[in-house]
């Protein structure tokens, strides 16, 4: 089997602020000792909204980079790179291409809603309609197994699965594959053989997709078969092919509904956003002319927490005891608001003051932030390499 790896990618379309920290980037902290993590600046996709406008796209990059890593990214951990330096994503996505109807890509949902929610461009383009085969590159180049999304992307990774059934089945065939996997199983040994088999059978002709589970269970635990057998015989499970790419997960980040600054979701879109080094004295500014409960317009008017935009913030920065300060004065009017936010703007700064911290040293000497972009391009460009030595000898490309 292949090794675990996640990947996630993110679009260097303008500076990161508070939602993506809560949203993405705190996830990418806690996955990054849990597994080896490929992270990329997707630069291509950033290009499939903003052809018309690149310089938005070269002014966010660094600038993105550095807030992955002020918010904890860690470099020694995760590999960071950049999607453009890794040119074997487009040649996959071009081999890719090839085999994928043009209805599976028109029937993903976010283009026809992009499309109309982007109204001032023009996204009839070819380049938009592939956006998510990009992706699928993008993943699949990787052979990682979980891809940390919000809700929004689930529906680009369920097409990746299609993807890469899709190649296994087309060219996952092997010159007398069904020989060489009944002698991997032998190399089993007889007893897990037999397992193997039972399994392989309860699931292909029941459908018992718990026999399944224990079969590749069996095969990951397996010390006796070199990676080729293991690989073949995981093929051989679900059809009679070799899995050279294979299906990736979503791994749904927990939605994190982090408010902004006028109440709904925090988003570069409604301009209600906090970066995530903002300047102290604005974050101080933004969240002190915050709209409260409209129907607290003197000092002694009684409030309602439900109405306020600025207590979806306590929610998510305060702890009980001060949520229950902010409701017991907003309701009987014992605190003004701005007593009330001074407890939040108190979190944020403290929140941000290891993500400046961190970054500093990068704005101190950006060579640093290159060679770890650098480090890391090469790094995924070693392991996409060596999928596409795979992809080409499957697809018959491999003449010499
Ligand atoms: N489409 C993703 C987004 O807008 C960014 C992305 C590009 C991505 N390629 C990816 C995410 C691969 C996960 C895996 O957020
Ligand atoms: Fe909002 Fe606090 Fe003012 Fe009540 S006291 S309206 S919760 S800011």
């Amino acid at each position: 089997m292949f090794a675990q790896r996640v990947l996630s990618g993110m679009r260097p379309t303008g500076h990161l602020h508070l939602g993506h920290y809560h949203g993405v980037l705190k996830n990418w902290v806690q996955l990054q000792s849990q597994y080896p993590c490929f992270f990329f600046v997707a630069d291509w996709h950033a290009l499939t909204t903003h052809y018309e406008t690149p310089d938005v796209i070269e002014a966010s990059v660094w600038e993105m980079v550095i807030d992955w890593l002020a918010a904890g990214v860690d470099p020694k951990q995760a590999t960071l790179f950049i999607q453009s330096r890794v040119p074997e994503h487009a040649e996959l996505f071009l081999l890719l291409s090839m085999g994928t109807p043009l209805g599976w890509l028109e029937r993903v949902p976010t283009y026809k809603d992009q499309i109309e929610k982007l109204k001032e461009k023009d996204l009839q383009t070819y380049g938009f309609l592939g956006y998510p085969l990009l992706q699928s590159a993008d993943i699949l180049i990787y052979r990682a197994q979980h891809v940390p999304v919000g809700e929004d992307q689930v529906p680009h990774v369920e097409m990746t699965r299609e993807v890469a059934r899709r190649f296994n089945n087309l060219y996952g065939r092997e010159p007398g594959f069904e020989v060489k996997a009944q002698e991997s199983i032998k190399k089993l040994g007889s007893k897990a053989a037999k397992l193997y088999t039972e399994c392989r059978v309860a699931y292909q002709e029941r459908g018992e997709v718990d026999a399944l589970e224990r079969a590749k269970e069996l095969l990951e635990q397996a010390q006796s078969i070199s990676n080729a057998d293991r690989e073949r015989l995981f093929g051989y499970l679900e059809g009679s092919r070799k899995v050279i790419l294979p299906e990736p997960q979503a791994l749904l980040t927990a939605a994190s509904r982090m408010p902004g600054l006028d109440g709904q979701k925090m988003s570069k879109s409604y301009g209600n956003t906090i970066g995530i080094r903002e300047e102290p004295a604005v974050v101080e500014r933004s969240i002190k002319t915050m709209p409260t409960d409209p129907a607290r317009i003197r000092r002694t008017d009684v409030g309602d927490p439900a109405r306020c935009p600025l207590w979806q913030l306590h929610l998510v920065y305060s702890d009980k005891a001060t949520q229950e300060w902010a409701e017991k004065g907003c309701k009987s009017a014992g605190i003004g608001c701005l007593e009330c936010k001074q407890p939040v703007i108190d979190s944020i700064l403290r929140e941000q003051q290891p993500m400046f911290e961190r970054a500093q040293q990068y704005l101190d000497d950006p060579s640093l932030l290159r060679a770890i972009i650098a480090d890391g391009n090469d790094k995924a460009r070693a392991v996409a390499q060596e999928t596409m030595r795979d992809v080409r000898e499957a697809m018959g490309l491999a003449y010499t």
